[in-house]
């Protein structure tokens, strides 16, 4: 677990993996599948209200499907790629070779999918924000607009360390010239 004063823009890269792992991949690999059993029971319970649900739960379950794939390709590829990287890099050896060429081909590909993510929660943004909203409103609708609220904020911090500062300082590393990447960070 990293603490104290974690300056995504300024630590090693295998420090920036681990704490979007531990914080980020985390949070989600728990929240998805608790919001989704809470549009169950709110369409068991809420028949009034089964259109709006059902139609919720369908932009959800390609976002839950998104991320679910996308975690995994995060893991399980670019991030055992990212530190070898780094510990290559740093040891004053050129970057590592790959089937696939660049990591900025990988890395497009993962930023296509935080765009259609991005999208999904714009598309499901206007139902929970009314679900979130004060007042004589069913207990189902608040509790899930709460969780989406905090959904929402999480992906935003999660998206913009990805996008804004872990890819751009992989990609900079890789391009490094030798003689500058020994001391890199
Ligand atoms: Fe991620
Ligand atoms: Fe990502």
């Amino acid at each position: 677990m990293i603490t104290q004063a974690f300056d995504p823009a300024a630590c090693a890269l295998a420090d920036l993996t681990q704490h979007i792992r531990e914080t980020h991949h985390t949070y989600l690999r728990a929240e998805l599948p608790l919001i989704w059993d809470l549009l169950r029971e709110a369409l068991a319970a809420s028949p009034a209200a089964r259109a709006e649900i059902r139609a919720f739960a369908q932009a959800f379950g390609q976002f839950r499907a998104t991320l679910d794939s996308h975690l995994r390709k995060e893991e399980e590829i670019l991030f055992p790629f990212v530190e070898q990287l780094e510990r290559t890099r740093q040891a004053g050896m050129p970057s590592p070779r790959h089937g696939f060429g660049a990591l900025a081909l990988p890395i497009e590909i993962l930023e296509a999918e935080h765009a259609l993510g991005d999208r999904l929660l714009d598309r499901m943004r206007p139902i929970w924000q009314r679900w979130a909203l004060p007042g004589d409103t069913p207990a189902w609708q608040r509790s899930l607009g709460e969780r989406l609220i905090g959904l929402d904020a999480d992906m935003q911090r999660h998206v913009y360390v990805e996008d804004a500062i872990l890819f751009p300082r992989t990609i900079q590393l890789e391009e490094m010239p030798c003689s500058s990447a020994a001391g890199a960070r």
